[in-house]
């Protein structure tokens, strides 16, 4: 696996090297997409209470600033990717922010409250279906160890229309049924699934 994650590191920056600090920069099609998606992300959280929150697969940083805009203030923010020139331009932008840090180094960030994850599963490559489904599911198992209140992730739907699925061997078409009992039966009583906010997409929210 990590000859893929070597190759979707290069996918990805060469997403970063094209369109830079953008939506288009990091694979998604547009900022109401990337925005939608952590609308949804973020019912993980309680914002009532002081909390910490670690983004897996950060890109640029787009994140605070979507917080920064809905007023949602985290004691603690740790980004992480494995793209080198993402990582780099989140720190440059965000610099003046000392409990907001950026890591390439997964090992470098504690257990947090919450953390959660946009797109990071939909590209696959060439990986065969069970061998990424193996993946995401060590990865989910790494998101559970890694936090104490709940974690949400999303995924592009099975249930997408079958001739756009059939055109992109590439991404990864996940079973929100599967996950969801997944999530169920390993990690905690109060699981939701969200599949009710148009794009062809779905968020889980494993809340603890
Ligand atoms: C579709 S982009 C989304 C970026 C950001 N979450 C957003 O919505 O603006 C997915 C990001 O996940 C990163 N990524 C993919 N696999 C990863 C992994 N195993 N560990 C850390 N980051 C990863 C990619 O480099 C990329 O920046």
């Amino acid at each position: 696996m990590s000859h893929d994650l070597n190759r979707i590191r290069d996918f990805f920056n060469e997403q970063f090297e094209n369109h830079g600090e953008s939506a288009a920069g990091v694979g998604w099609n547009s900022a109401y997409a990337q925005d939608t998606r952590f609308e949804q992300l973020l019912k993980v959280i309680n914002p009532a209470e002081p909390f910490s929150l670690i983004e897996f697969g950060c890109g640029y940083g787009y994140l605070v600033d979507y917080l920064d805009r809905r007023e949602i203030k985290p004691k603690r923010f740790y980004g992480l990717d494995i793209v080198p020139a993402s990582i780099d331009a989140a720190k440059a932008k965000f610099t003046n922010r000392a409990d907001y840090s950026f890591h390439l180094d997964p090992e470098e960030i504690p257990i947090s409250d919450y953390l959660v994850a946009s797109g990071v599963f939909n590209v696959k490559l060439t990986a065969s279906n069970p061998d990424w489904t193996r993946y995401v599911i060590d990865q989910l198992d790494r998101f559970n160890r890694w936090t104490t209140k709940g974690f949400s992730v999303n995924f592009l739907t099975k249930y997408s229309d079958y001739e756009r699925m059939a055109e992109r061997p590439d991404l990864y078409y996940a079973d929100p049924c599967f996950l969801f009992d997944y999530c169920k039966t390993n990690y905690a009583r109060n699981v939701a699934l969200l599949h009710d906010y148009e794009i062809y997409d779905f968020t889980l929210i494993v809340r603890k």
